[in-house]
């Protein structure tokens, strides 16, 4: 199937090279020329396991065309999958701007009497698809021109650094429309990894056990619906173990073993009970934003993701106070923090935990250096306003420190030489903000190990 994806970001490329790999014609429309010139030759913007490796691929690399310019891969594209940002605007709610601006790119470009359906794969509010297929129809009537075009919901679920693995090895996939044609054609996009019929690619192989996915179907509302109600659960579920990670550091548990305990439970599980610093990323913070707001334009309020957000907040504040504590006062004092993409395996560092650290300590007068083995880039990009100094390797935002806080579990700073960090730095006290560190190996080396609900 030829089809178009526009956005070049994270789901559209992930999207359009795994679409690629399983023998689809793929154009990638993005509108930034530098993104496009750098996947042109052979360069990937962003940070993604298995990515790089998947374009290179020849046969996909044979399938995949990059271009500023819609009109150039529109022609004879059955589906356009729409993969631009969902931003959040002043009050919390979705900016859904560039989705319909890219619909009425489509629609503008669209030949006479074409078949086409537009697929919506960004995250976007409930009535949004409605309002993308009424600017297709306007921008359709105002040309004078008819064609067929049908539309359909396909919120992606994909998680950043396993974006390949839930590319083809899905737990769902899901297709609101109301229209029969988009349905079929979304399955028949989608025929491969229902089937598993493919051979798994080298860098992703088929996870042990699998099962085929299912393609759930429903009306586009509930699509819409079902991605930020996922995305707010997986927040509260995180939001709920940091609230009991707190109290058990006030009465003398262990947030670990009281996760395990609930996890085996089959009707809780045991994903997303990691204490921690804290949901972040670019998408739990707008989302369940925007389903707050969505719910206040409806006046209705949303209690229960309040207090999550509430939490979340409170849980940077609180390693903020063990520093505190532990230094006896932040003013003059060096820290280092180690990670700064707001979760391992990826670059991104929208709304990350780090940042939010970071101003914070800051604020309270202490002077930061800070290293992320891939995300630094970007930190620098996102955060110019951040006085941080970032350092080369962890051993140097170690150097001269008086406390080292990790913010991300990047498997490397587990891994890492705890006697030379502790020789290199001048005070004693690590904060491990996602209780991933070796705590026998982190003591042993003479260093004070504060935790997360222990
Ligand atoms: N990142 C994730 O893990 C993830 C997972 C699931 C869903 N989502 C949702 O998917 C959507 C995209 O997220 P992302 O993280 O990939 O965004 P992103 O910011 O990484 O990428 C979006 C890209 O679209 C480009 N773009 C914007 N308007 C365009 C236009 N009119 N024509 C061509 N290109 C255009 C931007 O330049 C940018 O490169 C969002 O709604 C997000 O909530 C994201």
């Amino acid at each position: 199937m030829r089809i178009v994806v526009i956005g070049a970001g994270y789901v559209g490329l992930n999207c359009g090279a795994a679409f690629a790999y399983l023998g689809h014609e793929v154009g990638i429309v993005e509108k930034d020329p530098a993104r496009v010139a750098l996947l042109r030759s052979g360069g990937v913007p962003i940070h993604e396991p298995g990515l790089a490796e998947l374009l290179a691929m020849p046969q996909v690399a044979a399938r995949m065309t990059y271009t500023t310019d819609l009109a150039e891969v529109l022609p004879g594209a059955r589906v356009a999958l729409i993969a631009v940002g969902t931003p959040p605007g002043k009050h919390g709610q979705a900016d859904t701007g560039w989705v319909e601006a890219a619909a009425e790119d489509v629609a503008r470009d669209l030949a006479v009497g074409a078949q086409l359906v537009i697929v919506v794969k960004s995250t976007v509010p409930v009535g949004t698809n409605h309002r993308v297929q009424a600017a297709v129809a306007r921008v359709l009537a105002s040309r004078g021109v008819t064609c067929d075009v049908s539309f359909a919901s396909n919120p992606e679920f994909l998680r950043e650094g396993k974006a390949l693995l839930d590319m083809f090895y899905p737990d769902r996939i899901l297709v609101g429309s109301e229209s029969s044609h988009a349905l079929e054609t979304a399955r028949e996009l989608y025929q491969e990894v229902l089937t598993q019929s493919f051979a798994p690619p080298p860098i992703c192989p088929r996870p042990i056990g699998f099962a085929l996915p299912a393609m759930l179907t429903t009306s586009t509302a509930s699509a819409e619906m079902t991605k930020y109600a996922s995305n707010a659960f997986l927040a509260t579920k995180i939001s709920f173990i940091n609230e009991i990670a707190g109290l058990c550091e006030r009465v003398g548990a262990d947030v670990s073993q009281v996760a395990d305990g609930m996890g085996l439970d089959a009707r809780i599980g045991r994903g997303f009970l990691q204490a921690g610093l804290g949901w972040g990323g670019s998408c739990f913070p707008k989302d369940t934003q925007a389903l707050i707001a969505m719910g206040a334009d409806h006046e209705y309020t949303m209690p229960l993701l309040e207090a999550s957000t509430a939490v979340n907040r409170r849980q940077r504040a609180q390693v903020v106070q063990k520093l505190q504590r532990a230094l006896k006062g932040l003013r003059g004092r060096e820290v280092g923090l180690l990670g700064l993409a707001f979760k391992a395996g990826t670059d991104d560092v929208r709304q990350a935990p780090a940042a939010d650290l970071v101003q914070m300590l800051l604020e309270c007068g202490a002077f930061v250096r800070a290293h992320d083995p891939v995300a630094a880039d970007a930190f620098r990009r996102d955060y110019p306003s951040l006085d941080v100094t970032l350092t080369p390797d962890a051993e140097a935002a170690a150097r001269g420190a008086d406390a080292l806080v990790v913010c991300t579990d990047w498997p490397e700073y587990v891994a890492l030489d705890w006697r030379a960090v502790a020789a290199a730095m001048r005070g004693s006290v690590v904060v491990d903000g996602r209780n991933c560190l070796p705590t026998g190996v982190v003591r042993a080396a003479g260093l004070d190990l504060i935790r997360i609900g222990k």
